[in-house]
C-alpha cells in the first residue's frame, strides 16, 4: 500500500473507503491481492451494469485484439464502429421510435455533457442552461457549472457561469410541483432567469442521492421545454443502460429528449466510452469543431455491441432487472421499517435504489460495517447520507440476497450501537457471510 501513499495524489476518493489492493474481478465480485472475495455493490459507480469481465464479451474482445483490430482510430470509420452503430440503431433506437444521430466525444461522461451543452448553446444562440439542485454532470468546467455539489464546485478556481439552478422534483417537499415554479420564471420577463438554451436533467439523480423524478414531473419538464423552445437534455450517464429497468431511464415516462448523454455502462466492459445522441436537425457542428484524440473507443465498440446484442435483443434482461428491482424495493422497505425508527426512507427505482439514513455519519458507519463483511458499497447525496445500492444488473439472485443481507446486518449493528441496545442476532443465523 505504501506506493499509493507515496506518489498517488490526495485526490483519490473510493480508495479511501476500501483500503485494499484489488487484483482480479469477475461479474459481481472483486478479489483482493490476498484472494479475499468482495461482493461489488458499487460497480464502477454504474459502469459495470454487465459485471466485471463479462465472459460473454471477453472472448470477442480477445479475438479482436488477437486479430490486430484497430485499437486507436481517431474518428476514422472502422469496422468495429460501423457494427456498433448498426446494432445501436437497430436494437436500441428504432424499436423505441428514437431518431437520433450519435456524436462520439472524449471517453468520459463529463466530455459528453460538455459536448451537449456546447451544441445546445451554439444551436440556440443562448448562453443560459437550467440545471437542478443536487444534479451531478461531471467536473470539467462546463459540466461542473451544471453540477450542484459545493465540494466539487469549490475546486473550480474560476466562476462557474451560464447555468441557472432550479429545484428538482421533491426538493421543496412532496406537495410542491417545482415545474410550476420553473414555468412561472420562464413566463415572467422580470424573473431574472434568461431564456435558456437547454434544460439538463437526470431522471434519477445518482451522485445527488438517488432522487427519482416522477414521470409526471418529467413530462411537465418536457412540455415546458416545448412551449418555450428550450432543448431538453437527459443526462443518462448513470441512470441509463438498463439501470432503472429500461435501456433509457426516461422510456417509462413517455418523453423524447432532444439530446441524451450516455457513458459509463455503454461500453459494456468498463472501457472508457461516451456519446451524445441528438435529433438530426441539431447536428450543426462544423467538421472537427468539437474534437478530441479519444473519440470513440474501438475496444468499447466491440463490447458495447456485444452487450446490446446479448442483453437488448429482447425483453428478457429488462424484465429480469425489473424483477430484481422489485426484490430490492421489498427488502429495503422492510429494513427501513425494522431499523429506521421512522427516520430512514428508501428511494430510487429499478436497480438504482438507496436508503436515506438522514445523516452522513450513520451512512458511513453502515458502509464501513458492510465492508467488514466484504461488501463494497458507497454513499451518495449532499451529505453522503444515502447508502447507495448499485450492484451489477447481471448479479445472481443468490448474491443479490447475500449483499442485502450484509447491508441489513450492518444497519442492525450500527443502529444497535447508536441506541446502545444489544443487536438482533437470530435473524442472521442462517445467513452465510462471505469470509
Ligand atoms: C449523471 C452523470 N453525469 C455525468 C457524470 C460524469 O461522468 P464522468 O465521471 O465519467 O466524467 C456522472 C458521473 O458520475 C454522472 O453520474
Amino acid at each position: 500500500m505504501q506506493i499509493f501513499k507515496e506518489i498517488e495524489s490526495e485526490v483519490q476518493s473510493y480508495a479511501r473507503s476500501f483500503p485494499v489492493v484489488f487484483n482480479r474481478a469477475k461479474m459481481e465480485h472483486l478479489y483482493g491481492e490476498d484472494g479475499t472475495e468482495y461482493l461489488d455493490f458499487l460497480a464502477g459507480a454504474g459502469t459495470l451494469n454487465y459485471g466485471h469481465n463479462n465472459p460473454l464479451f471477453k472472448p470477442l474482445l480477445m479475438d479482436y485484439i488477437e486479430a490486430d483490430g484497430i485499437t486507436h482510430g481517431l474518428d476514422l470509420h472502422t469496422k468495429a464502429k460501423g457494427a456498433f452503430l448498426e446494432s445501436f440503431n437497430e436494437k436500441i433506437l428504432k424499436p423505441r421510435g428514437l431518431n437520433y444521430v450519435m456524436q462520439f466525444t472524449g471517453p468520459t461522461g463529463t466530455n459528453a455533457v460538455e459536448a451537449a451543452l456546447k451544441l445546445a448553446r451554439n444551436v440556440t444562440g443562448r448562453e443560459n442552461v437550467i440545471a437542478f439542485t443536487n444534479g451531478f454532470h461531471g467536473v470539467s468546467l462546463g459540466a461542473l457549472a451544471a453540477t450542484g455539489n459545493s465540494h466539487h464546485r469549490g475546486a473550480a478556481g474560476v466562476s462557474l457561469n451560464g447555468v441557472s439552478r432550479m429545484p428538482f422534483d421533491g426538493y421543496m417537499g412532496d406537495e410542491v410541483d417545482t415545474t410550476a415554479y420553473l414555468e412561472k420564471v420562464l413566463s415572467d420577463s422580470s424573473s431574472g432567469i434568461d431564456l435558456p438554451a437547454a434544460i439538463i436533467v437526470e431522471t434519477v439523480q445518482g451522485e445527488g442521492g438517488i432522487n427519482a423524478a416522477s414521470f409526471e414531473w418529467l413530462r411537465n419538464l418536457e412540455k415546458i421545454c416545448r412551449e418555450h423552445e428550450i432543448l431538453f437534455i437527459v443526462d443518462d450517464i448513470q441512470a441509463g443502460c438498463g439501470r432503472t429497468g429500461t435501456f433509457f431511464s426516461f422510456e417509462e415516462a413517455g418523453i423524447k429528449p432532444d439530446m441524451v448523454t450516455l457513458s459509463k455502462s455503454l461500453g459494456g466492459y468498463g472501457l472508457p466510452f461516451a456519446v451524445v445522441l441528438f435529433r438530426p436537425e441539431l447536428d450543426q457542428w462544423k467538421p472537427g469543431e468539437h474534437n478530441g484524440t479519444f473519440r470513440g473507443n474501438n475496444f468499447a465498440f466491440v463490447t458495447a455491441k456485444a452487450a446490446i446484442d446479448h442483453y437488448w435483443s429482447d425483453d428478457k434482461f429488462a424484465n429480469d432487472v425489473k424483477r430484481k428491482g422489485e426484490y430490492i424495493t421489498k427488502r429495503l422497505n422492510n429494513i427501513v421499517q425494522k431499523y429506521g425508527e421512522g427516520n430512514f426512507t428508501t428511494r430510487g427505482r429499478g436497480m438504482f435504489q438507496g436508503i436515506n439514513c438522514i445523516n452522513g455519519d450513520i451512512a458511513a458507519k453502515i458502509t464501513k460495517a458492510a465492508f467488514k463483511n466484504n461488501l463494497i458499497i458507497e454513499t451518495s447525496g449532499a451529505d453522503d447520507h444515502i447508502v447507495k445500492l448499485l450492484c451489477p444488473l447481471v448479479i445472481s439472485q443468490e448474491n443479490l440476497t447475500k449483499g442485502i443481507d450484509i447491508i441489513e446486518k450492518a444497519i442492525s449493528e450500527v443502529c444497535a450501537k447508536e441506541h446502545n441496545i444489544p443487536e438482533e442476532s437470530d435473524y442472521f443465523d442462517d445467513v452465510k457471510m462471505a469470509s
